[in-house]
């Protein structure tokens, strides 16, 4: 199965947050919505599934298969509650599906990188910088680097370009 792991990132390189003051541009979740769309599905870390539910942002998504990782919550209605990130390819698999898209947060992707389960990443570049932040990781603890293949790079509109890598493993 493809593994395809979706983010925004800042101008300066931090892996991007959003809440009420600083929601995420309407060129990315329109992205969002399309590649979710192509997949099929998605895989989603608990917390972030949560502030996508508390804004409102499941009815796009009635058509996709939708696997929350987390080690602890029970079953959640109209969602597919994994414990970890094979178990999720794993389930998405079973059901069919070719291609995983992996939409976050950021403790999600890192499990993701760090377990080498990636094959190409989507990365959209915001027009917005950041102080303080998230960052994305191949190794939470020890210097790592890898070399990617580009294999696209395209504006979105509104100032924000998208970069397509593909990760060899
Ligand atoms: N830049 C982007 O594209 C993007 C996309 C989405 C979100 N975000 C940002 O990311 C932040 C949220 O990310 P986050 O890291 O706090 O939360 P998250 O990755 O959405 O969810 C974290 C939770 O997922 C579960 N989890 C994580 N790794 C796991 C593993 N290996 N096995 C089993 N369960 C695992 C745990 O759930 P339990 O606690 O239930 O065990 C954990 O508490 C926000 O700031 C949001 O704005 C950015």
């Amino acid at each position: 199965m493809k593994t395809i792991l979706w983010a925004t990132l800042t101008a300066n390189g931090n892996y991007a947050q959003s809440g009420a003051n600083n929601p995420p541009t309407k060129e990315a979740l329109n992205d969002f919505a399309a590649q979710a769309a192509a997949a099929g599905n998605f895989i989603v870390g608990r917390k972030t599934f949560e502030a996508m539910r508390g804004s409102g942002g499941g009815g796009p998504f009635a058509e996709v298969d939708i696997v929350v990782v987390s080690k602890n919550a029970s079953e959640i209605p109209g969602v597919t509650v994994v414990r970890s990130p094979q178990e999720a390819l794993t389930c998405l698999q079973q059901k069919g599906h070719q291609t995983a898209l992996i939409s976050g947060g950021a403790d999600i992707h890192n499990s993701f990188l760090g377990e080498g389960l990636v094959d190409e990443v989507i990365f959209n570049v915001a027009p917005v910088l950041e102080g303080k932040g998230l960052n994305l990781l191949i190794d939470k603890d020890n210097y790592e680097y890898k070399h990617v293949q580009l294999l696209d790079c395209k504006p979105l509109g509104g100032g924000v370009i998208q970069l397509r890598y593909a990760i060899e493993r």
